[in-house]
């Protein structure tokens, strides 16, 4: 019987166990595959030479190399599939959520302060019947201007400095960017018979030199009333009580006369300033008054010219700037602030 063999099986299989335990990654599995199992590994060597021993010891021999071998090829799996679940394991601890934790803030976007304001203004009137109507902003010079008795060459054009439209399909009316929301009276009775009580908020354009007070875009509200016996003290029962809600109930309104082609008699309305309280300040220029807004009652050659009864129908109308409000509102001293898109000044609304 070969004792020295079958005792160096036992040797190799006491080293191949205590190398396999310390093989910690793929790399060093297939090191230990190929020192103990690999074509030149003396496990290996002692299988291939199993022919030339002799009759008797070949059998034990045979016997003990195969079932180490097996044995060892069992074990390599095994490492393998153990190495394998350690892996995962670790990438999910690694990886793992940690639910708990608390959320990052997502950031909020908010209205535009023009916005916010112009949704108060519509608030205030939609609260009192008026309906909301939309119009063009390339308009015809016949709306902006003709019909609301402003001709060419009326002095009273250059109140409006305009931004032309350089495609004219009637040479006689050609088109420009709106320069006020006065139009859309005219949009509206053309398509409507009395009563009618709308608003009309929008942009106009203007070919302006910017400063503090004046933009060459600006959002108007247009307000337009026409029935039956409607008075100038309709007109200034409304906007009073619009000036409460924006500006607070104590307000006092001031109205002065003031021309518009398209309104007889036309006004400017103000109201007391609620920075200083009526004592006089930078913002109301030492006065005491705000001016808000221009109005008047309806000029009866305006309804001529949509075909209302000027005998039988009167109206009120006015145009006010939804900048200039909320300059008022937030202390705001230029206008261009609204339209530079600086976050600093934009995320303070
Ligand atoms: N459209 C005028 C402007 O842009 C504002 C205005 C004044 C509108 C008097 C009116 C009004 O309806 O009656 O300056």
């Amino acid at each position: 019987m070969n004792l020295p063999l079958l005792r160096e099986l036992d040797d190799i299989q006491a080293r191949a166990s205590a190398d396999l335990a310390a093989a910690k990654d793929d790399a060093a599995l297939e090191s230990w595959r190929v020192a103990y199992l690999g074509r030149r590994s003396r496990l290996n060597l002692i299988l291939r030479g199993l022919a030339s021993l002799p009759l008797d010891e070949r059998r034990p021999v045979g016997a003990a190399a195969n079932s180490l071998r097996q044995g060892l090829e069992e074990a390599l799996a095994q490492r393998q599939a153990a190495l394998h679940e350690e892996a995962v394991t670790a990438t999910i601890e690694t990886g793992r959520l940690d639910v708990t934790l608390p959320g990052r803030p997502i950031p909020v976007g908010r209205l535009h302060p023009v916005t916010q304001t112009l949704r108060d203004v519509l608030g205030a009137f939609e609260a009192m019947g008026f309906q909301v109507v939309e119009g063009p902003e390339v308009e015809w010079d016949y709306y902006n201007f003709e019909a609301v008795r402003i001709p060419k060459d009326h002095p009273a054009r250059d109140m409006w400095d305009t931004l032309w439209v350089d495609y004219r399909r009637n040479g006689d009316y050609p088109m420009l960017l709106r320069t006020h929301t006065s139009p859309m009276q005219i949009r509206v009775m053309e398509q409507t018979q009395p009563p009618v009580r709308i608003i009309s908020p929008g942009k106009c354009y203007r070919h302006e030199a910017t400063d503090p007070t004046h933009e060459w875009m600006l959002t108007q509200v247009e307000g337009l009333a026409v029935d039956e016996g409607i008075s100038m003290a309709d007109l200034k029962g409304t906007l009073f009580e619009f000036a409460k809600r924006i500006f607070g109930p104590e307000r006092r309104v001031r109205f002065r006369c003031d021309y518009f082609p398209f309104v007889e008699p036309g006004a400017e309305m103000a109201i007391d300033c609620f920075l200083c309280g009526g004592q006089g300040c930078r913002s109301c220029a030492n006065s005491g008054w705000l001016e808000i807004l221009g109005c008047g009652m309806v000029h009866p050659e305006v309804l001529a010219k949509v075909g209302y009864d000027s005998e039988r129908y009167t109206g009120f109308a006015f145009g006010l700037g939804v900048e200039r409000i909320a300059m008022l509102r937030h202390a705001i001293d230029d206008i261009r602030l609204f339209y530079s898109n600086d976050l600093r000044f934009l995320e303070q609304f």
